[in-house]
């Protein structure tokens, strides 16, 4: 197929392309490490050029796309309510740049202590555990209950939310997350409405959240950390709301994809699943392996500031520069046989997290609950199989958030708790 139609199926999440993209991005490596899709849309696909553009943060900056909304079109409802959703998305550590990031994410880093991480690696292999306990009794069950249920879970124990109050915030955070992905026909009157109803309530929600916190402190959330930053007068009421709502955005369904993927891939990859059970110290170069081989975020764009210069490329001030994670984490000048998924691969140098300024706040975290699950997973059931042709399961039908939607697996025997 022409490499610019496999492109633009690419981004289209066409369902054959986004489950295997690499062959699309070997092709775009082989032009060069910036492949014009379209005249006005660079892509970048080397290891080199993707870490240099990540570190170059004052030149290259993230940016909510406002315009998918076509103002000019909506009702004055609309319009007041879709002006609003762009006010509460820059209050996302993603979405800022400069000392306003450094500022609220130099608040928010403080939840992620060691103690704090290490608390909630023990929290994830309990759910780990007490899954398995339910899953057991089945021959064939689907892995994805787990790996959707798990980091929402540990989210709600790191925010500090009470966890039977995780299926309404998380249908907040979808339904804010629901005016996005439109960008060529606008976004439809009741996605507005239901985006900008989601953020009254997380407001509301997150105002009760810090009232419950001053009767009863927790001092292991992240919530006591963000209040701690706003009564210093660091941040601000909506940046706590939105530094709240980005953690449990960014963190859910990342991880969810992290675990899902990861585990598919050992199975498909027998050896390396039996070399995982011979020797659980293995998982936690299994989770580098598994981030470097299927990257659960697989592309971000980044905007010019400024005319600039990328690989020899001109890039006019306004260009959005698509950085193709997923090829750089295939890219043979820094990757020895980079299609092998190899668990004892050592100093990966991927950038599933990201690299520079915006690198991922919560990757220590993913990969502690990712190495608990590994772990847990290989010990109780090392005669786990797939239970569908790998080539009947589907995937996210989308070109960044990159995972199984479901993923049958025969437990075999179980060899029981270990923790
Ligand atoms: C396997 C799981 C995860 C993956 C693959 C992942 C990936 C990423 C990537 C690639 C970025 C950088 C985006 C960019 O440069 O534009 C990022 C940023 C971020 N991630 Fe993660 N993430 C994961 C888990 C988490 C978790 C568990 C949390 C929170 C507990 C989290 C919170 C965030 C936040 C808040 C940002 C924005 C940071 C900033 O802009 O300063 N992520 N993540």
């Amino acid at each position: 197929m022409e490499l610019d139609r496999a492109a633009s199926l690419l981004l289209a999440g066409d369902p054959q392309v986004v489950r295997n993209p690499y062959p699309v991005y070997r092709r775009m490596r082989e032009k060069g490490a910036v492949y014009w899709h379209k005249p006005d849309m660079p892509f970048v696909t080397t290891h080199a050029l993707a870490k240099a553009c990540l570190q170059d943060d004052q030149r290259l900056l993230t940016r909510r796309a406002e315009d998918r909304f076509k103002l000019d079109s909506l009702s004055e409802e609309d319009r007041k309510r879709a002006r609003e959703i762009v006010a509460f998305e820059a209050l996302h550590l993603s979405g800022m740049n400069g000392p306003v990031h450094q500022r609220v994410r130099s608040a928010a880093v403080r939840a992620f202590t060691p103690s704090r991480i290490a608390h909630l690696g023990e929290f994830a292999k309990k759910v780990a555990n007490d899954f398995l306990d339910q899953l057991a009794g089945e021959a064939d069950c689907d892995l994805v209950q787990m790996s959707y249920r798990l980091p929402l879970l540990v989210l709600m124990e790191l925010l500090g939310a009470p966890h039977e109050d995780a299926d309404m915030l998380k249908s907040w955070g979808d339904d804010l997350a629901g005016v996005k992905g439109f960008a060529a026909g606008g976004v439809p009157s009741e996605k507005i409405k239901a985006g900008h109803d989601a953020i009254s309530n997380l407001r509301a929600y997150a105002a009760s959240l810090v009232e419950r916190h001053r009767k009863q402190p927790n001092n292991l959330s992240l919530l006591s950390v963000l209040v701690e930053a706003r009564d210093g007068g660091r941040i601000n009421d909506e940046e706590l709301t939105g530094t709240l709502v980005i953690i449990l955005y960014a963190g859910h369904l990342t991880t969810t994809d992290l675990l899902g993927t990861g585990i598919h891939d050992l199975l498909l990859h027998r050896d390396q699943w039996s070399r995982l059970c011979a020797d659980p110290n293995l998982a936690k170069g299994a989770v580098e392996e598994a981030l470097r081989f299927n990257a659960p975020v697989q592309m971000m764009p980044r905007i010019a500031a400024a005319d600039m210069d990328i690989g020899g490329h001109r890039i006019a001030a306004g260009t959005s520069v698509m950085l193709l994670f997923g090829s750089a984490n295939r890219d043979p000048a820094v990757f020895q046989d980079p299609d092998r998924l190899d668990i004892s691969r050592v100093n990966i140098d991927h950038l599933a997290f990201g690299k520079g300024v915006h690198v991922c706040i919560g990757s220590s975290l993913a990969r502690l609950e990712a190495q608990a699950v590994f772990d847990t997973v290989s010990r109780r059931f090392p005669e786990m199989r797939l239970a569908a042709d790998p080539a009947d399961l589907e995937w996210n039908p989308h070109p960044k958030f990159h995972g199984v939607k479901r993923l049958p697996v025969r437990l075999g025997r179980d060899c029981g708790r270990t923790a």
